[in-house]
């Protein structure tokens, strides 16, 4: 989660930069640091740790500048150490950047730079983004071309910043996809850029929102838009209530929409510095565990209410597939009474993203009294779920502060994901090759999350399709089953429309009897192990009359013929497509909630963290 804060005008631009780094703070402490255009030359301070640690840097060896850029980072690729920190600079030292996202190519990136010439300084993929500037720029472009030049060669999302010695009148800012937004504050005669709008809110209340696919060019008397190709955009300027309510809700209408968004940052997040593509290899130091402790677990029993029991029952699948230990989903709130049988090599594993549903910590405490080992997949940091458990998976999403969990919800499967492999390494289950391609499918996912996210007009159409429903069935197969019951929660929790979730293979054995034209059925129709079973289940849904919308495959030829209503998905390895075929799904129940007028973030009945029985 990390943060961007940038200023140009004729203020000293570092207290500015670095209190604004304060107001993201949250979203990454493992470094820091602030680049100053001073007389022309390029000067910069960074440190690992938290921000105070480059205040005390930079109280100790000041800078000064009008025009400068900072980072608050956690760590994607490469250590939290100084090198590693954010901004990098060029080779000569003219050129500087900071970034959010995964440069997704950056190894090939890295390499043939490496072959023309270039040093590296750093273990890190945004290190590639300032050479690539720098060379661009070499070879006779401006700024803006070579920032331009150089987004045609990365892949993934970005949220990028550069400045330049030898354009010293402006910053360029650019944003692809969903690594994160970038804000352009306007100013008097000074104008500043963030990562969010808390971080420039105190200077201005005038907001530019970069949309995927745009660039900006800031001086300090004016902004200048354009897509990635270079032509011209017109923008609007928002005008933001001085409400910090409103103010972190940003340019979205919800908080759920607003949460939905950020699931390419918080995937990103989930996946910073756990993860190393280069050696195939998942590490989760929160739990605490060596290779003796890994081989004595026998069974893992995944507790958890609600959205997060959802997650869990893709957790099962993951967990027995890629580490072969037996694992169990049980309901937090039977499990607590449940009398189960329990002993020190059976884990027991709660999900929850407040950390402090009742009924989950009643089950955690079960599993404690009879001996199991306890840890937990949270995101509220120092709940008490984080705090009793023996080890600790932390979500790295952030607040979330719709009722109707989201982004609280694929970083779970991701976790999930994570967990797995890391103790198939541990226990030695799974072969170096295996391993390495499980990693290495992790490395695309923010970014096809990104597309689906760019496909909202295509849900909203279907939203307004379906608002008048009073029923729908979600099915599923295999691992996607748990997302047909996840899609049926969200409908139901903030549209009210009542909505079933039902193992596809189930509904002849009772559900098919409700099936007609008034009961849509959604079908989770991806390219995995269960796809054709699930298109012999839309066959007879069709059959019965039923109007089916499927969450289909790219390139899919059959599930055309069979219905118009699709949402489109792009490929996906099958163990983590779960994250993918959920996105639309929550975007499907969101639009629904938001046509109907409803109070989406705030559903009647629903609270946030349910600390009752
Ligand atoms: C649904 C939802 C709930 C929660 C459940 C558990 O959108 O948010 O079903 O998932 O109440 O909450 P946590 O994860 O806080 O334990």
């Amino acid at each position: 989660m990390c943060g961007i804060v940038g200023y140009i005008g004729d203020r000293d631009s570092t207290p500015i930069i670095l209190n604004g780094l304060k107001r993201l703070e949250y979203r990454g402490y493992d470094s820091a640091g602030v680049a100053v255009l001073d007389n022309g030359s390029i000067e910069i301070r960074r440190d690992a740790g938290k921000l105070s640690h480059l205040e005390a840097l930079v109280n100790d060896t000041p800078l000064h500048g009008k025009i400068g850029i900072g980072h608050t980072r956690w760590a994607t690729h490469g250590e939290p150490n100084i090198r590693n920190a954010h901004p990098h600079i060029g080779s000569t030292g003219e050129f500087v950047v900071v970034h959010n996202g995964i440069v997704e190519n950056y190894l090939e990136l890295r390499e043939e730079l490496v072959a023309e010439g270039t040093v590296f300084k750093s273990e890190t993929d945004t290190e590639t983004i300032v050479h690539l500037v720098e060379k661009f720029y070499a070879s006779g472009s401006n700024l803006e071309e070579a920032v331009r030049q150089t987004l045609s060669h990365i892949r993934g999302a970005h949220g990028i910043v550069v400045m330049s010695s030898r354009e010293p009148d402006k910053i360029v800012a650019a944003r692809v996809g969903n690594a994160g937004g970038v804000v352009i504050g306007l100013g008097k005669g000074e104008n500043f850029v963030a990562s969010d709008l808390p971080a420039i809110l105190e200077h201005t209340r005038k907001a530019i929102f970069l949309e995927s696919h745009q660039m900006a060019v800031i001086t300090k008397d004016d902004v200048r838009l354009m897509d990635i190709k270079g032509t011209p955009i017109a923008f609007t300027v928002q005008k933001i209530a001085w409400d910090p309510v409103a103010a972190e809700k940003g340019e979205y209408r919800h908080f759920m929409q607003k949460e939905i968004h950020e699931q390419v940052r918080s995937l990103t997040d989930t996946l910073a510095g756990r993860v190393d593509f280069d050696k195939g290899r998942v590490v989760l130091h929160e739990l605490k565990l060596d290779v003796e402790r890994a081989k004595k677990i026998k069974r893992i029993i995944i507790t958890a209410c609600g959205t997060a029991g959802h997650a869990g029952m893709v957790g099962k699948i993951l967990l027995e597939r890629i580490a072969r230990i037996p694992t169990e989903v049980a309901i937090a709130s039977e499990f607590r009474y449940a009398d189960p049988l329990l002993d020190e090599d059976t884990v027991v594993l709660a999900i929850s993203q407040s950390g402090e549903t009742a009924d989950t910590l009643a089950a955690m405490e079960e599993g404690r009294s009879k001996g199991a080992m306890l840890w937990s997949n949270v995101n509220a940091i120092g709940s008490q779920a984080m705090r009793i458990a023996d080890g600790c998976i932390s979500m790295q999403v952030g607040p979330e502060i719709g009722v109707a969990s989201t982004k609280a919800f694929t970083a779970p499967l991701l976790d999930m994901y994570l967990l797995a492999v890391y103790l198939a390494d541990l226990s030695g289950t799974i072969s170096p090759e295996k391993r390495f391609e499980l990693v290495s499918d992790l490395a695309g996912i923010p970014s096809l999350v990104g597309q689906c996210l760019d496909r909202e007009p295509d849900v909203l159409r279907l939203a307004q399709k379906f608002k008048n429903m009073n029923h729908m069935l979600y099915l599923g197969r295999g691992i996607n089953m748990p997302i047909a019951y996840e899609g049926a929660l969200k409908l139901k929790e903030i549209s009210y429309i009542h909505a079933e979730g039902y193992p596809a293979g189930e509904m002849k054995h009772g559900p098919i009897a409700l099936i007609d034209r008034n009961m849509p059925v959604v079908a989770l129709a991806p390219k995995d192990p269960w796809y054709d079973k699930m298109i012999s289940q839309i066959e007879q849904a069709m059959a019965r009359g039923g109007e089916v919308i499927a969450v289909a495959t790219d390139g899919d030829t059959l599930i055309p013929d069979l219905t118009d209503n699709i949402f489109w998905v792009p490929e996906t390895p099958w163990m983590l497509s779960p994250v993918i075929t959920s996105i639309p799904l929550q975007l499907f129940a969101y639009h629904i909630a938001s046509l109907l007028g409803l109070d989406v973030d705030q559903p009647r009945n629903l609270a946030k963290s349910v600390t009752v029985e």
